[in-house]
């Protein structure tokens, strides 16, 4: 039977929707690579033996892919003609080691709580590379982040600005501040992640930040420098990004009218990966999308980017611990990681892609399984009717693009320790967090004496 037109498009989109294969998953990944003898590698190392020596689950970044992406995202700001600063927004991915790689290129960070602040300083980032967001901040966090000269604090209130200024008037200091802005712009993103619509928590209203703008000009202990604007994360199309951008364009505009300074624009992070079939959030486009709307105001210019830089660069390890077999359905495949290491799968229902270590596990044939956690809870699941190679007990897998968003939100439910962390640097590899030891789950806990 010759097939129709309706047929054939039936069948694109049935492509479409079928999940990526194991080699197209390692195509779109130049940092991973499937040796036929070695297995899958992360840069020049092989997974297995991280596997071997630390054992499951466990977390693993590449530092020459953190590097590589830092470099391209830098490089595309450069051409297209702005001096651009990159603040990490260390919540995807706050590891020591991981802020070390990033601040020896230059990143700045953005921090969102005291501990975060205290994180970056410990991992050698200067105060005044340091932006300090969040709608949330208490009074001793930004008493912190003005005695220690944080470089900018972006404002979300007139309540926060009101309280900003008594504390750093208090101490006799000036803090620099943006007005984070909510433009009542639709990212069109998971709703979770979604910050810059009119009735999210964000920012503060924009038609009342030009007339708080100026009252920021005349409170003690406040230098209003900018704007600053951050309308979601996981964004690829560049089209929202330049309509917020070009209502902060329009505000600054409007503020220097009226007669004030504004000589900085803050443009907020969002940049989104390819973690299924989405096309990767382009440097080159968010850049120009930059360039067009804020390029000629003569302002700083900042980005926060986060799961960009990260998510690619990290690799959850696990092991496969039993396999369920179902009457007339697939297979349950329980795996030594849950969502108490990866959330994000329960909370967003995002798609992680899966593939074996070993290079005979990944060349066998394909069949639809369910990807579970081992935590008493339906919804610890990580894929469901996952097309898959065969997977054996024992057999070990790679969750990929969980360097953002991943061992940061992780936690001890089900009373399961945190899992051991690794970094990859070309050949080599050391372990940067061993995993935690059970006693550690109780330690600090206290028992009333009047319960013994
Ligand atoms: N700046 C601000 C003010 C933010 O709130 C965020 C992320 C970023 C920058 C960095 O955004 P990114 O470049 O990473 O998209 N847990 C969620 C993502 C939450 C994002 C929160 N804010 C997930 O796993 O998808």
């Amino acid at each position: 039977m010759i097939p129709t037109l309706p047929d054939l498009a039936a069948d694109l989109d049935a492509d479409l929707d079928a999940d990526p294969s194991v080699a197209e998953m390692l195509a779109a990944r130049p940092h991973l690579r499937m040796d036929p003898f070695d297995g899958l590698m992360l840069e020049q190392v092989k997974l297995a033996a991280i596997a071997d020596a630390l054992g499951t689950p466990v977390w693993v970044t590449g530092a020459g892919t953190l590097r590589a992406r830092y470099r391209r995202l830098a490089a595309a700001m450069v051409e297209a003609g702005l001096d651009v600063h990159i603040h990490f927004a260390m919540k995807a991915n706050d590891h020591l080691a991981v802020l070390r790689v990033l601040a020896a290129l230059g990143a700045g960070a953005d921090v969102v709580s005291g501990g975060e602040l205290r994180r970056a300083l410990q991992a050698g980032i200067a105060p005044a590379r340091i932006v300090f967001s969040g709608v949330g901040k208490t009074d001793s966090e930004l008493a912190l982040a003005v005695s220690l000269g944080v470089g900018q604090i972006n404002v979300e209130s007139a309540e926060e600005l009101a309280g900003l200024s008594a504390i750093a008037a208090a101490q006799g200091r000036v803090a620099s501040i943006a007005l984070r802005v909510n433009p009542d712009i639709d990212a069109g993103t998971h709703a979770k992640i979604s910050t810059g619509r009119a009735g999210d928590k964000f920012g503060v209203a924009y038609h009342r930040a030009a007339a708080l703008y100026a009252e920021a000009a005349s409170l003690p202990g406040i230098r209003p420098v900018g704007f600053a604007v951050h309308i979601g994360s996981q964004i690829a199309d560049p089209a929202p990004f330049r309509r917020a951008f070009a209502r902060i364009a329009d505000l600054v505009q409007a503020v220097r009218e009226a007669g004030h300074a504004v000589s900085m624009v803050d443009c907020g992070g969002g940049l989104g990966i390819g973690y299924r079939h989405e096309t990767e959030g382009s440097p080159r486009a968010l850049a120009n999308a930059i360039r067009v709307t804020l390029g000629g105001l003569g302002v700083r210019l900042a980005i926060e980017p986060g799961r960009w830089l990260v998510a690619p660069a990290g690799l959850l390890l696990s092991r496969v611990v039993r396999v369920k077999q179902e009457i007339g359905a697939p297979p349950f495949v329980v795996l030594d990681s849950a969502m108490n290491d990866l959330l994000r799968p329960s909370l967003y229902d995002s798609w992680h892609g899966v593939v074996p270590l070993s290079a005979s596990d990944a060349a066998g044939p394909v069949a639809p399984a369910h990807l579970v956690g081992p935590v008493c809870e339906t919804g610890d699941t990580l894929a469901r009717d996952r097309m898959l190679p065969l997977l054996r007990e024992q057999a070990r897998v790679a969750i990929l693009d969980t360097g953002a968003y991943g061992a940061v939100m992780s936690s001890t439910y089900n009373a399961r320790p945190l899992a051991a962390q690794a970094l990859v640097d070309g050949e080599r590899w050391s372990v940067i967090r061993a995993r935690q030891p059970v006693e550690r789950l109780w330690e600090g806990e206290i028992v009333p004496d009047w319960l013994t």
